[in-house]
């Protein structure tokens, strides 16, 4: 409909479409209509006051999909004709099903998605767990607005830690408890290391030992990488996230020499106190370390040589992190570094930031009364809450039990995230995450099956839609099921996957209203409202899958 105005309004002022839409508004209350359009812009054109532009307009459009066509002041209102509108959105959901609310906007274009990257030989953070399950959800929205993502999983790898891994392991290793337990072993040699002063200097050479291929200091590094990430992988499995790309710090050892080499080239390297830098300092951002005085390179020496690797590979459209954002100095820093390298896509490199983590008392939740905490015991902590709300309310044969309680706990932990707006700070509540009531997760299951309950006891077959009447709750709930593709794309444009969550919640909202005002089985309207349930049904399931969430056909 929106498209429908932009192109009659552009014909009849000889206006391009794309100003059209950029100043067309949706007004604040539903008084002033669906939509509205400003006419200040076109007095000077015109040549003619913009109160007269509004009226001539309105005088000129007549179209039977418009309830009426208003001049208020400067501003042209148009009030869509609700039954025609109506009639419109479920069609068109009915029949796009999964397709709807998705355009081909990005055009393949490629966005490439640096996300979740955790370290190997350390426990996967729950900073981790925000990037893996924002940075999922922002390819998804980019996949439906039309691009092509690839969700890569940047590993730490590499760097001057491992050293000190390898020296730990040969002071205090043990095999089988590496074998059983790798993670918490690896973290209990890395805090003893960390503790001894005169291990400083060996760890200092395994990690050169390292850059320089040694066969010893090799064969430990990969056997670490290996069960890190075997670890990792049973997480992913569990989160149901698959990945495009698995790369990884050390894949550009071999590479970051040439990058300093041009580095140099450039001009750009200083020296200070042996060690090779470049002086930020003119754009406030400080020193970026590019090789210690040892040699040893540094996380923005690999940043900056990925960088340059995934452009050449992938010669994306947009190149995403999804970090935390206490890297925000390191990701600025990295981006000058590029765009003083002349690389003019530099600009196309994004830092997506997100907040903290944060415990009930609102301090940082990292740890739990000074201990590490395991994503594996999250989960199965959420499982378990879950598990006895199903219980409460079903009796059910235990397979299916566990896969309820499973989906939900997902939904709980992914949508207590995305609900939020990234960037800020949130609490980590998951008791009040896997509530059944509330803005949370498992309402929004619920809502999906209760919608998926109604169609199957009313045996509802899609016939083509008549519509006689609509009730207000009916209207609204229309009104909300069609503007789905509009959030679907500044979604996209703000890198917000809040907006479709926030967004699901509301319409589920709607929906339970409608449910609780109506009789739907049974009444005189039946086949229409079942469409709407059916409709209703299918821009939640599509919502919830760009927040990477499954739904429960019962529950
Ligand atoms: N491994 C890093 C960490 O845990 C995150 C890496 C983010 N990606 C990047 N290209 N720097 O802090």
């Amino acid at each position: 409909m929106k498209e429908k105005i932009i192109s009659l309004l552009s014909k009849l002022t000889n206006i391009p479409e794309i100003e059209i839409s950029n100043s067309l508004e949706v007004p604040p209350s539903q008084e002033l209509g669906d939509y509205a359009f400003p006419c200040f812009s076109l007095a000077k054109s015109m040549k003619k006051n913009p109160v007269q532009i509004a009226q001539d307009l309105a005088k000129k459009i007549k179209s039977s999909e418009f309830e009426r066509v208003e001049a208020k002041g400067s501003y042209l209102n148009f009030f869509l004709n609700s039954k025609t509108l109506a009639e419109k959105s479920l069609t068109e959901i009915l029949n796009k099903k999964e397709k709807y609310g998705s355009s081909n906007q990005g055009a393949g274009k490629t966005i490439a998605i640096d996300m979740s990257s955790p370290n190997i030989a350390k426990p996967f953070g729950i900073g981790h767990l925000r990037s893996t399950i924002i940075g999922n959800s922002i390819a998804e929205i980019s996949k439906f607005n039309g691009f092509k993502a690839i969700k890569i999983n940047y590993l730490g790898d590499w760097g001057t830690q491992f050293g000190k891994l390898i020296t730990g392991y040969k002071h205090f290793g043990n095999n089988e408890k590496l074998k059983k337990e790798p993670i918490k072993h690896l973290l209990e040699i890395y805090i003893k290391v960390n503790k001894d002063e005169s291990l400083e200097e060996e760890a200092r050479q395994g990690f050169r030992k390292l850059e320089q291929g040694d066969k010893e200091a090799m064969k430990l590094w990969k056997e670490f990488k290996s069960l890190s990430l075997k670890e990792f992988n049973k997480l992913y499995k569990l989160l149901d996230i698959k990945f495009d790309v698995i790369s990884g710090e050390s894949l550009y050892n071999d590479k970051m020499d040439a990058v300093v080499e041009e580095l140099e080239n450039k001009g750009l390297l200083q020296e200070s106190e042996g060690a090779k830098i470049i002086d930020l300092n003119k754009y406030n951002l400080g020193a970026c370390l590019i090789k210690k005085s040892d040699g040893a390179t540094l996380y923005a020496t690999r940043d900056i040589t990925a960088a340059i690797d995934r452009y050449n590979t992938f010669k994306f459209h947009k190149l995403l992190y999804e970090v935390g954002a206490e890297q925000k100095l390191h990701f600025k820093q990295f981006f000058k570094v590029l765009e003083l390298m002349e690389y003019n896509w530099a600009k196309d490199c994004i830092h997506v930031d997100h907040g903290l983590y944060l415990d009930k008392d609102g301090k940082k939740f990292a740890t739990r009364k000074g201990k590490t905490i395991f994503m594996e015991d999250i989960f199965s902590e959420t499982k378990e809450l879950a598990k006895k709300e199903v219980e409460n309310r079903e009796k059910l044969p235990t397979k299916e039990l566990e896969k309820r309680a499973s989906t939900i706990a997902l939904a709980a932990i992914f949508y207590g995230d995305l609900k939020n707006y990234r960037s800020n700070d949130m609490i980590f509540d998951i008791e009040n995450f896997v509530s059944f009531e509330g803005n949370t997760g498992p309402y929004l299951l619920y809502s999906y099956a209760r919608a998926k309950s109604i169609l199957r006891k009313a045996k509802y077959k899609p016939r083509p839609i008549k519509i006689t009447a609509l009730s207000p709750a009916e209207k609204q709930l229309i009104s909300k099921l069609a503007k789905f593709p509009e959030i679907v794309s500044h979604a996209y444009t703000q890198l917000a996957p809040n907006l479709i969550a926030n967004y699901a919640h509301e319409l589920s909202q709607m929906f339970n209203e409608f449910y609780h005002s109506e009789k739907v089985i049974g009444s005189e309207n039946e086949q229409f409202k079942l469409s709407l349930v059916e409709a209703f049904s299918i821009v939640l399931k599509n919502s919830l899958a760009l927040l990477g969430i499954s739904v429960l056909e019962k529950m």
